[in-house]
């Protein structure tokens, strides 16, 4: 499932998170790539264990965790701290699939990447091309989304981000593993639950809210591993 969540940070998260970005020494993007995508990467990102990469990243998780409809499509289990690139003079990224396994640098913590996730630190106006394409059996999408906005997609999918060929591009990259591990499952479940907050908008009395909410935990309970 593809899925923007729009404004995942405020206007004034974004204006000091860049500033705590562009501050920020950067490094070869390569040190994050396995041997296939390294041969297709290149840009720039923040080491992993830098304080901006984790004071960024922390302001990031902690508005994720109180967005309803990010936690229902994610149901997030472990997510990886979230890592930050830029695009500038004809950087770009070719096509890839992201690592299965991704290991959390220093600890024993390993995260399964069901989805992964891009959250556009730039305005779409601030950088020609660097579209996020992505592949999947329904076609092509492309992604440039507002500054403040992320997308989700299957980390199982083909992607590539084509060449900054004006501006500069930031944005913050990383991946969850989900207590549903089937993107299918996931779908059926989100979409139940948004169906469900509908009608409890509409009517928050209708006598069917119960079980059909009880219907969706009995789901939830079947396919969830923790
Ligand atoms: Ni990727």
């Amino acid at each position: 499932m593809l899925l923007k969540i729009p404004s995942v940070l405020s206007k004034e998260q974004l204006v000091h998170g860049r500033a705590v970005l562009e501050a920020a020494e950067w490094i070869d993007g390569n040190v994050t790539a396995g041997y296939q995508s390294s041969q297709e990467k290149n840009n720039i990102q923040l080491p992993e264990e830098s304080a901006a990469a984790r004071e960024v990243g922390d302001m990031i998780l902690g508005s994720l965790a109180t967005q309803l409809t990010f936690m229902s499509a994610a149901l997030p289990c472990k997510i990886f701290p979230p890592l930050f690139n830029c695009y500038q003079n004809g950087h770009a990224f070719g096509a890839h699939v992201d690592n299965a396994v991704r290991y959390v640098k220093g600890t024993p913590v390993k995260i399964r990447t069901d989805i992964s996730m891009t959250l556009f630190f730039s305005e779409p106006d601030e950088y020609e091309g660097g579209e996020l394409v992505i592949e999947d059996t329904y076609g092509t999408h492309k992604a440039k989304l507002a500054a403040g906005d992320m997308l989700l997609y299957p980390s199982t999918s083909l992607h590539h981000v084509t060449p900054v060929t004006r501006g500069r591009r930031l944005a913050s990259f990383f991946w969850l593993e989900s207590m549903v591990r089937s993107d299918e499952q996931r779908r059926l479940l989100f979409d139940m639950d948004m169906s469900l907050q509908r009608i409890r908008i509409e009517n928050s009395d209708h006598k069917e809210l119960v079980p059909l909410t009880a219907v969706y935990h009995n789901l939830l309970r079947q396919w969830v591993s923790t």
